[in-house]
């Protein structure tokens, strides 16, 4: 999941600049985005979680018992980009429901990126998301997730990378 875990932080560093939505609104007069999704966000947090996955491949070459599938350029690139998907994806529902920028939305700002990520790798990596993302291992997933994304919107929100602490 490193690689998944990564670009959010990546993309509040980082990020910035050109709006996604090119400061577009729809039909319901909002934005379709908000300013909070840059493409440079997107950009850097891919490639992130792209240069963590290589490592992990580097490492788990030698380590894997023989049944496990390696991971592939496509597994990390689901993740990663999946991720970020995931989190844009939110956005916009959050903007159908009036809620601004930064706002809480409970649970879909924690899951959004297991969510999107999960989704992109089941159908770009069946046959990884099969053999790795056990029912144990989605539980772990689901438990760890909020405990990582709140500690690290604490650090990011005392470090003044972002504006809120959730
Ligand atoms: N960010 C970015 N591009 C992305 C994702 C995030 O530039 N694709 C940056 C933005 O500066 C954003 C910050 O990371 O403000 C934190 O991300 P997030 O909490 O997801 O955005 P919010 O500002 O809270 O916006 P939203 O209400 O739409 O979630
Ligand atoms: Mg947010």
């Amino acid at each position: 999941m490193l690689p998944a875990y990564v670009p959010n932080p990546v993309a509040a560093i980082f990020g910035g600049g050109t709006p996604i939505d090119l400061g577009r609104k729809a039909g319901d007069g909002r934005r379709i985005l908000g300013d909070g999704k840059t493409y440079r966000g997107l950009l850097a947090g891919v490639f992130s979680g792209l240069l963590v996955g290589f490592a992990e491949i580097v490492c788990s070459g030698a380590g894997l018992p023989g049944w496990l599938p390696v991971p592939t350029v496509t597994t990390i690139l689901s993740l990663a980009l999946g991720a970020l998907l995931g989190d844009i994806a939110k956005s916009f529902f959050k903007r159908r429901l009036g809620k601004e920028r930064g706002e809480k939305w409970f649970l879909a700002d924690q899951y959004d990126l297991v969510f999107g990520s999960l989704l992109l790798l089941a159908l770009l990596s069946p046959g990884w998301f099969i053999a790795y993302i056990t029912l144990p291992v989605l539980v772990a997933i689901l438990i760890i997730t909020p405990i990582l994304h709140r500690a690290a919107n604490i650090i990011g929100y005392s470090l003044g990378v972002k504006d809120v602490p959730w």
